[in-house]
């Protein structure tokens, strides 16, 4: 098995954190997404312990939400002691509600409102990361009003490409997201910053992309913003105290990837700032890095009950399921790769080739193509691994389906995260 939270029990049925998937599916329904709670404690540790290590004990990484914003999560980051990331109004309600301390959260975006701003700094949120001159500007304004000076981080590209889907590659020079080395822009906005009454610039922040396999990017990345600090050091007499290089570190969804060493990459990141440092003659800044997908992705699966099965004489096989791309759109915009099983079936020989369609009135609507699975018939369960990221939190209503409920599979007891939304949910904020 790909995982080590998966194995197939005497029953035959597909086992997951523990737990029998077949009658997880009979008590909570289906489609359903499933959270191992052990998993993302873990990753958090490791993470955590790596980059002190790495790093030294100022060290902090923050859990991106954007990967999976729910209360019940912001919860385990403020146990576990990590520092989140927020990009909207919306994020920063739900930890704030969650209760987490908010002054670790950090607040990312490329189009922060006036709206948004505000928001955040009445739920003092400890700090922002400025995209751009106008949202400095803005930054500024907002905080000369309440009469505070707010820590920020600058987001700079340091025009690296990491090798990963066009569509997540954000670190290149003619990114969306914030403010080039290359082009003069991110001296220009640190200059702008500086002069600034009611904005403390603490640092630098850079996010190179997501699905990142390999280290040498990071490396790189951290070689080209620790020269940056040292030249805006030596121009304006600025000491930057914090470097945050954002998150990315890839997850195997198939066994074509293989696993990413985290703590081992963390180390080596670690070793090559310190060495560059030296070579710089600058004091090691605080390090802060972003992980999203790392924490969550391979400690979720999702659960599905197959309905119609279309063998198309000469083509292909279509297994069709009661979700799709409303609940996983990730085939369709990034024709990413999963794994699927049947889980009812799980010790059967998986000899049925099949595309998962969806349920959507779309024909792009599908989970995946190729997929071997043993022969499945209408009623069976099919799991879908790895749908812990970026599933749940880009969810849709689209053709008016309701969400799926996520439940959490702790050591001791399971409990539902989110509740399935209901038809009423759908039409609450309609005008009848
Ligand atoms: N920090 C920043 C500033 C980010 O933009 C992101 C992700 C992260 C951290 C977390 O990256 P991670 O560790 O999760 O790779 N929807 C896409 C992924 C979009 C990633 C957006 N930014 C997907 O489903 O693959």
């Amino acid at each position: 098995m790909i995982y080590d939270n998966l194995k197939v029990g005497d029953n035959g049925h597909l086992y997951f954190a523990g737990r029998d998937t077949v009658r997880l599916a009979e008590t909570y329904k289906t489609p359903l997404y499933l959270l191992d709670e052990e998993k993302i404690l873990n990753r958090c540790r490791l993470y955590r312990s790596a980059m002190k290590a790495a790093f030294g004990g100022d060290a902090l990484p923050l859990y991106a939400g954007k990967a999976l914003c729910i209360g019940a999560l912001y919860r385990v980051m403020k146990e576990e002691n990590m520092g989140i990331d927020v990009v909207s109004a919306g994020e920063i309600h739900t930890a704030a509600k969650a209760g987490f301390p908010m002054e670790r959260a950090y607040f990312h975006g490329n189009n922060k409102t006036d709206a948004d701003i505000a928001f955040a700094m009445e739920k003092e949120v400890g700090h922002f990361v400025c995209d751009n001159e106008d949202e400095l500007l803005a930054i500024d304004a907002e905080a000369k009003k309440r009469g505070i000076r707010q820590k920020v981080l600058l987001r700079l590209t340091p025009g690296i490409d990491p090798h990963t889907h066009a569509k997540i590659a954000t670190g290149k020079v003619d990114s969306k997201f914030g403010a080039a080395i290359e082009t003069g822009q991110a001296r220009a906005l640190t200059a702008l910053a500086l002069s600034q009454k009611n904005v403390e610039l603490e640092g630098f922040h850079c996010h190179i992309g997501s699905q990142i396999f390999d280290c040498q990017p990071y490396l790189d990345a951290a070689d080209i913003m620790l020269r940056f600090i040292a030249e805006v050091k030596a121009d304006f007499g600025f000491s930057a105290s914090v470097l945050n290089l954002g998150g990315g570190m890839g997850v195997p969804y198939t066994d074509v990837d293989s696993p990413v060493d985290y703590a081992a990459n963390i180390r080596e990141i670690g070793r090559h700032l310190s060495a560059t440092c030296q070579a710089l003659g600058m004091e090691k800044p605080t390090v802060l890095m972003e992980p999203g997908r790392s924490i969550v992705a391979d400690a979720g699966m999702t659960l599905y009950t197959v309905g119609g099965k279309k063998e198309i004489q000469g083509y292909k096989n279509y297994v069709s399921v009661d979700g799709g791309m409303a609940d996983n759109p990730r085939f369709a915009l990034y024709e990413a790769k999963y794994t699927v099983l049947l889980a009812n079936k799980a010790a059967a020989p998986a000899i049925y080739r099949c595309t998962v369609a969806g349920r959507c009135c779309e024909s792009g609507d599908l989970i995946g193509e190729d997929f071997l699975i043993p022969e499945p018939k209408r009623g069976d369960l099919l799991a879908v691994l790895t749908t812990g990221a970026y599933n749940y939190s880009m969810a849709s209503n689209y053709n008016a389906l309701c969400k799926p409920s996520v439940v959490i599979l702790g050591e001791k007891q399971e409990y539902i995260a989110v509740e399935r939304e209901s038809l009423d949910d759908l039409t609450r904020n309609q005008v009848f």
